[in-house]
């Protein structure tokens, strides 16, 4: 077991943490240099590699407080958040209280928020949230328990707000507040416009905080308009404010928020005035910040190769500029003297980043035969290749390499796919009860069909479909992926449906990745022995199913890499549906003809139940094959600026180490 100490001071220096982390993943932290702050930055921030361990820090803070506090013999008033980013802290809270005996006698929590209005018993409210990530797991006094309350009747809320603020008053007012914060800004629901002197109020909800709740609510039509939310300055007297902020999504307002000037268009930049608050980011959350992403702009640099790819095409693209063209000038305007101490001259450096993109270039994704692969993406050995490509949900393979997908079946590989989950929760009730009346008619109207008639029929809002009307759900999408990867010319036997068990919840929600997961996971790599796995490292899909995906093969790499058929596979990890890699991260990129985007598009359209504003879609409105084909013309368009050829489509890959 490895104990780290990672010491984090507080921004203002009136105030110093300390974090005593004991990190029982053996996760390793990035260097100490990773916290140091710079000029842009206008709120305490630590980065860590990834929100398990970083939630696991932000509960030892809460229950280092919860402690502090009974021994002085005094309540600990906590304000809590819902949402995905604090789940994990819950979680280990929970832990805490289980196994080390963490007590909560003394803790009096305070939400920020609740929707309005919303029935408490919902699912969907944060009162039923708290309960079941926290509350019923630990030994809180039920009375010391505020979630504002969401039926409150209209004529009774402003009252309501002022009493709310009361109470938190009465307890000597928040000794810790919990953030998460919305793509909008929002730290509570305190949407753009809201002022700095807000109390708990009751507000009108952004539309993209709708869109980004509209999944759990099954439809963007289905979630509230308003809420009623602790304000900002409820929040600014909070003694202590820590603000979690996990993935991709997140990236863009964190900057904002840490970089950008105090604004009511983005509510989070008050808390530049917070004297006590420190965010807490993972990898991808901080990855626009100016230190993280053009690290070159605020210090000098340790430029390994991957940062001086990164810059290059950086400085190509702000230059407009192909990069045979960057000059000495160009380099040592925007902070690369040192990378020109380093590599001579503009005209070397040039040509060497030159040749490096054009050598990701290959049609060939399985390797060239018979050809040189010295400089190529992909060995030429052995030249029929055993090649697995996962699916996390049963139309990735297609969506997101279609192209490289039909290459390598073309091309005389083994290919299988694996489709990870039955993706049954995206298939719509409407087009479910269309299949579900097709088989009624031709199985003469047998009592079993007709029962999934009915209990489609049945089905009351936000309610768990019954079990058969899932399998038929998932069998929609399996009979959509074969006849996609028929058109693809692969065998029937040469496709696998995993159905991994985490994601059979029924629901959004899904189940940690368990024992039976790995081993479904491990079984098909030890069935298939591929040289070659392709798998999605897209982690900005909504509900986290990609991330989890991904975490599976991880889990299932690890466990298999002693085994000697191993040594032989290459890991490659493709984006699509929700992001694209960045250019400099990008190892293989495997161009398209004007005709093969055709044939990916035609591929997608199999996957019927997944067209028209489907049901998970985000708040990208664009259907997945045009998102996918905007997204692989725009990487074109990338390399094409670069200086490199103009193809019509690229897909792009990143190999993965294990
Ligand atoms: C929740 C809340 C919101 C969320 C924010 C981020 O109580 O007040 O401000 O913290 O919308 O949500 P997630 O964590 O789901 O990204």
């Amino acid at each position: 077991m490895l104990i780290v100490f990672l010491q984090s001071y507080i921004h203002n220096s009136r105030t110093m943490t300390k974090y005593n982390v004991l990190d029982k993943n053996n996760i390793s932290y990035k260097p100490a240099g990773q916290f140091e702050e710079t000029r842009f930055e206008k709120i305490h921030n630590v980065i860590l590699s990834n929100s398990n361990i970083a939630s696991i820090i932000v509960a030892q803070e809460i229950a280092e407080l919860i402690k502090s506090k009974q021994d002085e013999n005094k309540l600990c008033v906590l304000g809590l958040a819902t949402g995905s980013s604090p789940i994990k802290v819950y979680e280990e809270l929970v832990r805490m209280h289980k196994e080390d005996g963490l007590s909560f006698e003394n803790v009096v929590t305070f939400n920020l928020d609740e929707y309005f209005p919303m029935e408490k018993d919902n699912i969907q409210s944060y009162h039923y949230f708290m309960h079941e990530h926290l509350f019923n797991h630990v030994n809180i006094v039920p009375e010391n328990i505020h979630v504002p309350d969401g039926t409150v009747k209209n004529e009774e809320i402003y009252q309501y707000c002022i009493d709310y603020e009361l109470k938190i008053k009465a307890v000597g007012g928040l000794d810790f507040q919990l953030l998460g914060i919305g793509r909008t800004g929002h730290i509570g629901f305190n949407e753009p416009g809201s002022h700095l002197n807000s109390g708990t109020r009751s507000i009108t909800l952004d539309h993209v905080t709708r869109a980004d709740a509209a999944p759990a609510f099954l439809g963007i039509e289905n979630v509230p308009r308003k809420a009623v939310t602790m304000g900002i300055s409820t929040i600014q007297k909070a003694k202590r404010v820590v603000l979690l902020a996990w993935g991709i999504n997140k990236g863009a307002i964190i900057k904002e928020t840490i970089e950008g000037d105090i604004s009511s268009t983005v509510p989070a930049t008050y808390l530049q005035l917070h004297k006590n608050a420190t965010f807490i980011l993972d990898n991808e959350a901080s990855a626009e910040l100016t230190r993280v992403k053009t690290p070159w702009l605020v210090s000098s640099c340790v430029w390994t190769e991957d940062l001086k790819r990164k810059a290059v095409v950086w400085l190509s693209e702000t230059s407009q500029k192909s990069v045979l063209k960057l000059t000495d000038k160009d380099y040592n305007n925007n902070g690369m003297s040192g990378l020109l101490v380093e590599e001579g001259t503009a005209y070397d450096l040039n040509i060497k980043m030159f040749n490096h993109l054009q050598h990701t270039i290959s049609g060939w994704p399985g390797g060239k035969p018979n050809a040189d692969d010295t400089r190529r993406p992909e060995r030429s050995e052995p030249a029929k290749k055993r090649v697995i490509i996962f699916s996390p949900h049963p139309d990735d393979d297609v969506i997101s390499m279609g192209g490289t997908f039909d290459r390598l079946v073309e091309q005389g590989h083994d290919v299988h796919i694996a489709y990870q989950t039955s993706g049954n929760i995206a298939v719509s009730d409407e087009e479910a009860l269309k299949f579900a009346e097709v088989n009624s008619i031709l199985s003469d109207r047998s009592r079993a069909t007709d029962a999934t008639i009915k209990s489609i029929q049945d089905k009351k809002k936000y309610s768990i479909d019954s079990l058969e009307v899932r399998k038929l759900k998932g069998l929609i999408r399996r009979s959509e992926s074969l006849a996609a990867t028929r058109y693809l010319g692969l065998p029937d036997k040469n496709v696998h449906f995993l159905d991994l068990p985490f994601y059979e919840t029924g629901t959004i929600k899904k189940n940690k990745l368990s024992a039976e997961d790995n081993e479904k996971m491990c079984a098909i790599i030890e069935e298939v022995k591929p040289h070659q796995i392709f798998a999605a490292g897209d982690l900005a899909d909504p509900h986290g199913t990609h991330r989890v995906c991904l975490d599976a093969l991880f889990a299932a790499l690890e466990i298999l890499k002693p085994k000697k058929f191993m040594n032989d596979c290459w890991v490659w990890l493709y984006r699509g549906a929700w992001h694209e890699w960045e250019t400099y991260e990008i190892d293989m990129a495997v161009p398209m003809s004007p005709d093969q985007v055709l044939k990916k598009r035609h591929a997608i359209f199999y996957h019927q139940s997944q067209k028209d504003g489907v049901m998970f879609q985000g708040d990208d409105s664009r259907e997945f094959w045009v998102r996918v084909e905007d997204r692989n013309q725009l990487t074109a368009k990338k390399y094409n600026n670069l200086g490199l050829a103009d193809y019509a489509a690229i897909e792009a890959f990143k190999r993965y180490y294990y």
